[in-house]
């Protein structure tokens, strides 16, 4: 690999979901950054269609936490019937941990955590512009990894924004118009976990060579 900026990659590679948050606030100027790094990223016809709430009222995270925990408990009991989730989890043996990982899922609470972080960060796309998405996926990416370069944490969540009547809900109480979409909610905060890697699949079944299936790297 080629020789690259050491703490621009130390920064891609320590960037981890951090869903554990120390009871620490962050500082104003450390917001700006990561909002202005969200205000950087690039946008199909330079549109810049994002829009973002910063929440920090301890009520208001109660609310994004309650609804967010149905949201996933929902969905993840879907993929749990359809045997989805099983097969997600094929590989891991120890049948406590996998009960244990599917009572998380199942209940929602996965995505309650929420309301531990300092602020979580709705991001928001027009709907009448085509890219939203990617554009909002990457004002997000960008915020992750200026969060990280900070020494604090995220967690990117789009499971409590799935269920069109939990997008509801969230927008009727954020007071969002509704020509716009909530795309995710970034929670951030002061990490209070130390995350080790997920597994990532290798480059060499990731990479194709001019046609689709032919291996670019070896190994
Ligand atoms: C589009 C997207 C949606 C995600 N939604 C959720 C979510 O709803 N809840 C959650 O806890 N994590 C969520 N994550 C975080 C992923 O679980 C996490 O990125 C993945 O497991 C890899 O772990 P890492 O971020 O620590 O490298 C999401 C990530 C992305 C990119």
């Amino acid at each position: 690999m080629t020789e690259v900026n050491k703490e621009f990659w130390q920064v891609i590679l320590d960037r981890r979901s951090i869903r554990k948050y120390e009871d620490k606030p962050i500082s104003e100027e450390d917001i700006r950054t990561i909002m202005e790094s969200a205000r950087q990223a690039p946008s199909g016809e330079n549109a810049q269609p994002w829009r973002f709430i910063i929440v920090k009222d301890q009520e208001s995270k109660d609310f994004l936490s309650y609804v967010g925990k149905g949201g996933s408990g929902r969905r993840f009991t879907g993929e749990y019937l359809s045997k989805h989730m099983q097969s997600r989890f094929e590989a891991l043996e120890d049948e406590e941990k996998k009960r244990k990982a599917y009572k998380k899922l199942t209940s929602g609470n996965v995505s309650a955590f929420v309301n531990q972080a300092y602020m979580d960060i709705l991001v928001l796309g027009k709907k009448e512009v085509w890219d939203a998405p990617f554009d909002t996926s990457g004002a997000i990416e960008n915020m992750l990894l200026t969060v990280t370069s900070l020494g604090l944490g995220a967690c990117w969540l789009v499971a409590p924004t799935i269920d069109i009547r939990d997008e509801l809900r969230m927008k009727k109480y954020f007071e969002i118009p509704e020509e716009y979409k909530l795309y995710a909610i970034i929670a951030v905060g002061v990490p209070g976990e130390v995350k080790n890697p997920r597994p990532r699949i290798p480059l060499k079944e990731l990479v194709y060579s001019e046609k689709f299936g032919e291996e670019y790297y070896k190994e």
